[in-house]
């Protein structure tokens, strides 16, 4: 029997709530298939423990996350603490120590969910996102000067590396060779801003002439996101830098009927300075936390990813298609879906069709 060990982040908000449901659906599905177990770890890190702390996590908080084979996350973020600590000290602390620099984010319409797109259905609407996501416009760089007074500047400096922007071009290629569409789309600004993302472009023309069965188009981004409504169906796998595809992956979370959907992946498909991590894309939700009605889809299906990372597909496959089963049912539905639902009671649902 092989044995994943799993350090879980609930987080803060709802990632309490929503991390629960996918620990329950995870364990079901390792049963079912019987070949593997798990052995999660709970941190109890963000805001709660930086109000006993003064930190987000412990100073080795990342020495002690290295070992495992996989970080769940929740989220992060309460309105006790600023964004800007909370997510810097602990989730982009992650990602850019541990180098997870491609973020994975599919964008599929399941069956049964009406969606903003009332005409399109999960055979229209199936993307897949690659997102940088260790440079860029997060990259950190910057500083204030004479804060507070009128005379106040603020800078923060966008990085991007050619080494950076060819590796996620070159990845979010090789996704789009695997899928039956081959359609790479990439998110641009090079109208607006002549370095970094003319940078960008040019890499991306170069990395394609390798990819001759892949067919690219390049769209800025204002235009990509009208896009995303208004042509789903064009759009297969999309490419962009951290800011431009965290925005239109939110876009994606709302064109799949909830942002309580959207899934992701953040890994470095290429070295392992840390384990690979997965989290929902929706953050805390404080306006619904503590009432146990979020909704762990986007949860369950990043443990799906999970999985299928680890190499167990089969139960990666079994969860989605538990997960597909109950939204097509129609039967069991949290709030932000018309439905009445509680977490709970939607991962008890999943958990009870992987059991059949
Ligand atoms: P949010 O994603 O938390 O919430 C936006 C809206 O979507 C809210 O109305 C919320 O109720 C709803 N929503 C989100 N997830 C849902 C779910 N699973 N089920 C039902 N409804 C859901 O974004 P926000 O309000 O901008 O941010 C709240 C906090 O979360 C902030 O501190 C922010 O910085 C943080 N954040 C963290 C992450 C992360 O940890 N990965 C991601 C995004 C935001
Ligand atoms: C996401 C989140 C984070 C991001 C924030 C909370 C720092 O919005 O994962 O999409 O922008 O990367
Ligand atoms: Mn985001």
């Amino acid at each position: 029997m092989k044995t994943y060990r799993i350090a879980l982040i609930p987080g803060d908000g709802i990632g309490k709530e929503v991390i629960p449901a996918g620990v329950r659906v995870l364990e079901k599905a390792a049963e079912a298939n019987g070949k593997f177990e798990f052995r999660f770890e709970p941190f109890e890190w963000g805001c709660e423990y930086y109000q006993r702390k003064g930190r987000m996590m412990p100073a080795d908080g990342l020495e002690r996350l290295r070992p495992f084979d996989a970080i769940y996350l929740g989220a992060i973020g309460h309105p006790t603490v600023p964004d800007h600590i909370s997510l810097r000290d602990l989730l982009l602390n992650i990602r850019f120590n541990f180098d997870l620099y491609i973020n994975i984010r599919p964008f599929e319409i399941l069956p049964g969910l009406t969606t903003p797109l009332r005409d399109k259905g999960p055979a229209e609407v199936n993307m897949l996102f690659i997102r940088e996501n260790s440079e860029g416009e997060y990259s950190g760089i910057g500083g204030r000067l004479r804060k507070g007074t009128p005379d106040e500047v603020a800078i923060q400096t966008s990085v991007f590396t050619r080494k950076g922007v060819e590796r996620v071009i070159r990845f979010a290629f090789e996704q789009a060779r695997k899928r039956p569409r081959k359609r790479l789309a990439s998110a641009t600004k090079s109208n607006a801003m002549q370095y970094t993302m003319v940078l960008w472009d040019e890499v991306l023309r170069e990395v394609a002439k390798d990819y001759p069965d892949v067919s690219v188009a390049n769209y800025h981004v204002d235009a990509l996101a009208a896009r995303m409504i208004t042509h789903p169906e064009s759009l297969d796998v999309v490419v962009g830098s951290n800011l431009f595809a965290d925005i239109l992956t939110d876009i994606g979370g709302a064109l799949q009927g909830s942002l309580g959907l959207a899934a992701s992946a953040n890994v470095n498909p290429t070295a392992r300075l840390g384990p690979p991590m997965f989290e929902p894309v929706h953050g805390s939700a404080p306006d619904i936390e503590g009432r146990g009605i979020a909704n762990p889809i986007a949860a369950i299906w990043s443990g799906a990813m999970m999985l299928d990372y680890l190499g167990e597909s089969a139960g990666a496959v079994r969860i989605m298609n538990a997960l597909r089963t109950v939204t097509g049912e129609a039967r069991v539905r949290t709030p932000d879906l018309g439905g009445k639902n509680t977490t709970e009671e939607f991962a008890l649902a999943v958990a009870a069709a992987i059991a059949g």
